[in-house]
């Protein structure tokens, strides 16, 4: 794994938004992985900026998205549709027929999770891959536990999720339960993982994950099998898994 240890948000922002770009200029076709939450949005920013001097071309890339809330339209402001639409999507020259999110209103759940690993097939699967972490070491939404071979598949939300996405809602009641996401074996398929993690509140999630165990208890440590991750933080979040490092 190779790791990127940064002063801050914006500097870990910066980095991250430079390793998708070199994707992006080495292979413009390029199939990236995306994610949410709020640690990728200064990297949107970041791209977004580069796209606007003229440096960067989304023109001939596709994205799937890792996740999505169950029952959220696309045009909820807190689905994740929704979400990319307005941090990345509505600003750059990508093709909105290329950029793909599970649909939260499916009727029929098996067959959303069928036609999501379909259309991840089709694009020929994951070049890059960025992923945050849960404060619970969860991954897209595989939750702890979660089995570590399944694909696209709709899960329940663990109370400390739930929890943690209250204060993007109204009240805990409008917070769904279920969401859809890539499973820990499709996200395990991609050609290059980019990690983003930023904040104390992330340091022993961070740590346990990258230096502790690989259990399905944290989703996250199974990336220490991947044979290509990078890890990208800010010295908040780094500082414990930085002095793991050193003792070994
Ligand atoms: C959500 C998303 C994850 C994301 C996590 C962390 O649960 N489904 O993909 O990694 O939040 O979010 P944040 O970056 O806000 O800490």
């Amino acid at each position: 794994m190779q790791i990127f240890l940064t002063e801050d948000y914006t500097s870990m922002c910066r980095k991250a938004a430079n390793i998708l770009s070199a994707q992006l200029i080495m292979k413009p076709e390029s199939v990236l992985g995306l994610a949410t939450g709020s640690t990728p949005v200064g990297i949107y920013r970041q791209l977004i900026e580069w796209h606007n001097k003229g440096d960067l071309n989304f023109n001939g890339a596709s994205s799937v998205n890792l996740d999505e809330y169950q029952g959220l339209s696309a045009d909820h402001p807190q689905s994740y549709r929704y979400f990319m639409d307005t941090n990345l999507f509505d600003h750059v020259d990508m093709d909105k027929a290329r950029t793909h999110v599970p649909n939260g209103l499916a009727t029929n759940a098996k067959e959303e999770c069928k036609r999501y690993n379909g259309v991840i097939r089709a694009m020929g699967g994951i070049d890059l891959q960025l992923l945050g972490m849960g404060h619970n070491g969860h991954i897209g939404f595989n939750e702890p536990g979660d089995a570590f071979e399944l694909e696209t598949h709709l899960v329940e939300l663990a109370e400390t999720t739930i929890q943690a996405n209250t204060r993007f809602f109204e009240k805990k009641e409008d917070v769904p339960t279920h969401a859809y996401t890539m499973g820990m074996k499709t996200i395990m398929s991609a050609q290059k993982i980019l990690v983003v993690v930023s904040g104390e509140d992330k340091a022993e999630i961070v740590a346990k994950a990258f230096a502790g165990p690989v259990t399905p208890e944290i989703p996250g440590s199974l990336l220490q099998l991947h044979p290509n991750v990078i890890l990208v933080g800010d010295k908040a979040a780094l500082h414990l898994l930085m002095e793991q490092e050193e003792v070994q």
